[in-house]
């Protein structure tokens, strides 16, 4: 019902009569949006090798891929491009996992900071099932590294804040995990993973942590699942009850990635039960295995996977709204920054201006059929001004 109301209330900010039609009114004012799940090397092989699933997706292309960032010079590349093209996207906010490598990290979170947006970046921390050239040393290296990377990031932005990123149970090893769970009890940091993505990926945890129960359970034996600091997981597509009760309990965000879930075959988050649940949700883009950084797109396909969760899944789970993913997109993850993502008062400023004016139609429509019709025709209209905490971007 929130994600309703919110939607209207926001509306009408940008509107005194209803309806307009496109030529008398030329733009649509929305709050900026949220991206709850993107990585920021992946940019770079975006749109490439979907044929495979998870696990095998992550040895074949991903980690070859982020090996590449030990090279500065490769990583200047790479970032500016990455942050440039998301500075002229809806997103007013992101967190981003950057790769493992601390100098790197610290040359996007320059970058980042520059463009105005605000994010949360992560250091990525991987000890075990790597490659050679994409695995730390060991856990004490990990350890060491993200503590000097969390010292020089802490005091060096105003936007742009560490998020503690173990990448995922597989890749971490129960050192590993206790010595996050140390830096994350001296510098009180949020914290960032994936959970319950992919089915093979879930078999895996388990073999790897016996005496978990879920694979959020694995997280929480190690004290990383929300309840102390604010926690997102991206993913959750075949969270089981208790999973789902370990999340409410602490709190934990959902970063829902429907591009990347169809892309590596992992499945559909029931996002619809989450919703039910009153969980915290937002979307993310998943650079790379989603292809676009455009969460107007990402809303259309929250919706098209819901459909199809409903038709072939659970005729019991309703489809995703327009309202609905509007509210994902925005507030849902807009709140993980605290007072963001509506125009609500009391909130930070961050608006988004959007020209549709350029699509053709002898139709009369009302600001929610515009904003729906840009939903879905997002390659037609054109994102001409951003404020990002009342601070005009461009
Ligand atoms: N799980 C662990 N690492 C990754 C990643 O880079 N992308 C996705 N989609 N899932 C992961
Ligand atoms: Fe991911």
């Amino acid at each position: 019902m929130l994600f309703i109301i919110v939607f209207f209330l926001n509306l009408l900010y940008s509107s005194y009569n209803l309806p307009f039609t496109t030529k008398e009114v030329i733009k649509l004012i929305i709050p900026g949006m949220t991206d709850l799940h993107v990585h920021g090397p992946q940019y770079a092989f975006r749109g490439l090798g979907m044929d495979l699933e998870l696990l095998d997706w992550l040895n074949a292309n991903t980690f070859p891929e982020e090996s590449r960032f030990e090279d500065l010079a490769y990583a200047k590349k790479a970032y500016e491009i990455f942050v440039s093209d998301l500075r002229n996207s809806t997103t007013t906010r992101a967190c981003i996992f950057a790769t493992l490598h601390t100098e790197a990290t610290l040359l996007l979170m320059d970058l980042l900071e520059k463009s105005g947006l605000h994010t949360y970046v992560g250091k990525v921390n991987m000890d075990r099932n790597g490659t050679p050239a994409l695995q730390e040393k060991d856990s004490d290296t990990s350890y060491a590294d993200t503590e000097k990377w969390i010292l020089h990031s802490l005091q060096a932005y105003s936007n742009t804040k560490p998020i503690l990123t173990p990448r995922f149970i597989p890749s971490c090893s129960d050192e590993l995990m206790r010595k996050i769970k140390k830096l994350e009890k001296r510098y009180h940091l949020p914290v960032q993973s994936h959970l319950s993505e992919n089915i093979n990926e879930i078999a895996f945890v388990k073999e790897l942590v016996p005496s978990s129960s879920c694979y959020g359970d694995a997280y929480r034996q190690f004290g990383l699942f929300g309840n102390e600091v604010p926690t997102i997981m991206a993913h959750c597509v075949y969270s089981n009850k208790e999973e789902i009760e370990l999340m409410k309990r602490s709190g934990v965000y959902i970063a829902h990635c429907p591009e990347s879930n169809i892309n590596l075959a992992s499945g559909i988050a029931p996002v619809r039960k989450y919703l039910e649940e009153d969980m915290h949700v937002g979307l993310g883009s998943d650079i790379a295995a989603g292809s676009s950084l455009n969460l107007l797109k990402s809303m259309a396909m929250a919706i098209q996977a819901s459909k199809i969760y409903y038709r072939l899944v659970d005729q019991s789970k309703k489809p995703l709204a327009f309202s609905e993913v509007f509210y994902l997109a925005t507030l849902g993850g807009g709140s993980f920054f605290g007072k963001a993502g509506t125009f609500l008062k009391g909130y930070a400023f961050d608006a988004v201006i959007l020209d549709d004016s350029h699509i053709r139609s002898p139709r009369k429509m009302n600001l929610e059929e515009r904003m729906e019709r840009a939903m879905y025709l997002t390659d037609e209209i054109k994102i001409i001004h951003k404020y990002i905490n009342g601070k005009f971007i461009f």
